[in-house]
């Protein structure tokens, strides 16, 4: 490694790197050298305050000093178990796990991320009901291996239809700001709204057979579709149509889960258990490879005498069980459950005050350290900044002056997403929102009258 220059990383790897979501002449990496609580620096020493958690992962922060000993200390008692060998990190995180996933979800796969993860449950949910149907909605992601890309609804799955796995159908989100069903009646009360959405699920049950569906697969909270926050009585509501006609319920809490929200997985505001759970990212805050299915007692039952047909090369890997269980720790030690709680409400306020100071802010959305701003040309009509799946140069302009401005940021399409890391202070959040504030400058200058 120490063969190259910090000169040499950017242009050594735009040469050789290959890159996700991308076209190969278009993308401007960041040299990154370097990563220390909410901030990580460049080669040229330039501070970033990451808005983003690097990929709305790295939830306890950078560079946590007890989940890398963590790290070295299994490298160096065992750094590789097969997935057939029982270790002390699988016995030890299988424990931890269960302590604070809900209900008896208390059975865990181990994979190495997020798509895998949701690939495994898919599977898992299949086996055990001996149906093929996964029901999805349009505004999620799920990743980007064949099966989790056919049950994401969002665009990216439509670059490689019909090459995904079949049997997948989607349904609408409960979108309020941007509802199909209530554009005529807007005040509609939250009950109502609510029943409209199972309606249109019970429908669409009924319409593909209730007994060709296996599983419901959602994110709990979405995200980069949106930050939808499910209305009160949704998740419920779903869960009762679950039971009713015998249909799995997978939350997707790859996003969602380990603290973003405010709890331990987004599922605990609405006391929802689902059948199978994911989870990713927060898992480990990205400090090694890991994903894991979260079952209930009775789905691994179901497998006690029948063969589960599904394996990884690297399950159950024990650095990156290691990197879990003390960051679990460190969650619980650091109390940062209660932390990204306690500054919800405060990201809420100063995006709330964004909104107000700002034309092209639409709408504001949060819950614990998820946030969302939807930029609009026009707050009537809610004429998005850039159009559904794309860009527009006042977008583009926007990002650049965070990025400039040393504030790492993640827009998608009109969308601008906050999800710092959970031990973010209000003086770091609001260093960041000043320059939030100036960016936004930019976006009020595309704002168009009504008349
Ligand atoms: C909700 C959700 N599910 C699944 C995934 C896929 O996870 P991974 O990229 O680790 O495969 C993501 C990734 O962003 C996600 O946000």
């Amino acid at each position: 490694m120490s063969d190259i220059t910090d000169a040499e990383i950017l242009p050594l790897s735009l040469e050789h790197g290959f890159w996700t979501w991308s076209a190969q002449g278009k993308v401007t990496p960041i040299p990154i050298k370097k990563a220390k609580g909410v901030y990580f620096w460049d080669i040229e020493g330039k501070r970033y305050l990451d808005f983003n958690s690097m990929v709305m992962c790295v939830n306890i922060g950078h560079g946590n000093e007890r989940v890398i000993k963590a790290i070295v200390e299994q490298a160096q008692e065992l750094p590789f178990a097969g997935p057939p060998m029982a270790s002390k990190p699988r016995a030890t995180l299988g424990k931890l796990l269960s302590e604070i996933t809900p209900g008896n979800l208390n059975r865990f796969l181990f994979t190495l991320g997020g798509a895998d993860a949701n690939e495994n449950a898919i599977k898992l949910a299949r086996a055990y009901t001996g149906r093929h149907k996964i029901l999805a909605r349009y505004r999620s992601y799920h990743g980007a291996s064949a099966g989790a890309m056919a049950a994401t609804g969002d665009p990216r799955r439509v670059a490689w239809e019909p090459l995904t796995m079949p049997g997948v159908v989607h349904f609408l989100d409960p979108y309020r700001y941007r509802s199909t069903f209530h554009r005529t009646n807007p005040e509609i009360s939250e009950a109502d709204f609510t029943q409209d959405y199972l309606n249109h699920l019970e429908e669409i049950i009924h319409y593909e057979g209730p007994e060709t569906i296996a599983a419901i697969l959602l994110e709990t909270v979405t995200g980069t579709n949106g930050v939808i926050i499910p209305p009160e009585g949704y998740l419920q509501g779903v869960r009762q149509l679950c039971d009713r006609y015998g249909i799995l319920l997978i939350s997707d809490e790859v996003m969602s889960g380990f603290g973003r929200t405010g709890a331990w997985f987004a599922v605990n505001h609405w006391n929802m258990t689902p059948d199978l759970m994911t989870m990713a990212k927060g898992l480990t805050s990205a400090y090694a490879p890991l994903g894991a299915v979260a079952m209930r007692s009775e789905i691994a039952e179901h497998f006690s005498e029948r063969v589960y047909q599904g394996g990884l090369t690297y399950n159950s890997h024990p650095i990156c069980l290691a990197a879990a269980i003390a960051n679990i720790q460190v969650m619980q030690e650091e109390h940062l459950i209660e932390r990204a709680a306690a500054m919800g409400p405060v990201l809420h306020r100063m995006l709330t005050d964004l909104g107000e100071a700002h034309p092209s802010v639409g709408e504001v959305r949060s819950i614990g350290l998820f946030g969302i701003i939807e930029l609009v040309r026009n707050r009537q009509t809610k004429e998005p900044i850039a159009p559904f799946n794309g860009s527009s140069p006042e977008m583009v302009a926007f990002r650049k002056y965070m990025l400039d401005h040393g504030v790492y940021i993640y827009t998608h399409w009109h969308t601008v997403l906050i999800i710092p890391p959970l031990i973010i202070t209000e003086e770091q959040l609001a260093e960041g929102f000043a320059i939030l504030d100036k960016a936004l400058e930019i976006t009020d200058k595309a704002v168009k009258s009504s008349a």
